[in-house]
């Protein structure tokens, strides 16, 4: 898990703990991790990786190593940064939501590929899929993974091996990264954890979080162009 230390990556360790499943979980570490270091019955491996930095997957591959294999890849790191206009400032959320995510990806493909078989969930958004003046870089970056994502799974599928792309797209969640926007429909992280476990294990290509934002989505594919650039 890329970015398990704190809300959704957080929540969806704790379920896959708890479904007796052998996690390797990563981030910079900002929350209290002792309830899943107490609840992890010798399934947790904990190693922080900043993927802002070129060439993380080789920690990566230190962190897999150790755990013995994998199966499953959650990407949930991410940077949210509201109101910037400031080209630093988006690039370095970039370095997370775009080559990060990027580097991650691509090395998870290739492992499963050279493997015949694995799971790569990526958390994307349903701001992905539109773009929106108070977060250019956030939402673009989205747009990014979403594309990505489908690239990935069209991949998997010509290979013909038991390789599964998830792209998972939340609504609002009540983490750090969503807290000073105005919400609606805002799901806690554990019960986006708890849809996104039913998923992974239904192994679906798209998948909105919670169910309901899926009408979002087809809102926002109805909405003609000279109405989108006013909003
Ligand atoms: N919350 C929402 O409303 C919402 C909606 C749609 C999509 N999403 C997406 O869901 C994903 C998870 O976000 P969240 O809501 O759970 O927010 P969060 O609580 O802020 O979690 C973000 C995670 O990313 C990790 N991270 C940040 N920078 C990193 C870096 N350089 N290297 C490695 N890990 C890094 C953080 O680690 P530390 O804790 O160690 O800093 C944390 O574990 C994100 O991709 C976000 O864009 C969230």
């Amino acid at each position: 898990m890329i970015g398990g230390t704190s809300g959704i990556g957080k929540a969806l360790v704790q379920v896959l703990l708890d479904h007796d499943y052998k996690v390797g979980l990563s981030g910079i570490e900002r929350d209290d991790l002792s309830a899943l270091r107490n609840s992890h019955n010798g399934n947790l491996v904990i190693k922080y990786i900043d993927c802002s930095k070129e060439n993380c997957s080789a920690e990566i591959d230190e962190l897999v190593q150790t755990l013995g294999g994998l199966d499953l890849m959650v990407f949930s790191a991410g940077v949210g940064h509201l109101k910037n206009t400031d080209h630093t400032v988006e690039n370095n959320a970039n370095k997370v939501n775009v080559l990060g995510f990027t580097e991650v990806a691509d090395w998870s493909y290739k492992y499963f590929d050279k493997q015949g078989s694995g799971h790569l969930v990526g958390i994307s958004s349903v701001a992905g899929l539109f773009g929106f003046r108070n977060t250019p870089g956030y939402t673009a970056a989205k747009g990014y993974q979403i594309n990505y994502l489908e690239a990935l799974r069209q991949k998997a599928r010509r290979s013909g091996s038991p390789i599964y792309v998830t792209d998972i797209r939340p609504g609002f969640v009540d983490t750090d990264i969503s807290k000073d926007l105005k919400r609606f429909w805002v799901a806690t992280p554990e019960k986006a954890a708890r849809q996104i476990f039913r998923l992974i294990k239904r192994k679906k290509g798209v998948g909105y979080v919670t169910k309901r934002w899926v009408l979002m989505a087809i809102v926002v594919k109805l909405i003609p162009g000279w109405l989108r650039s006013r909003l």
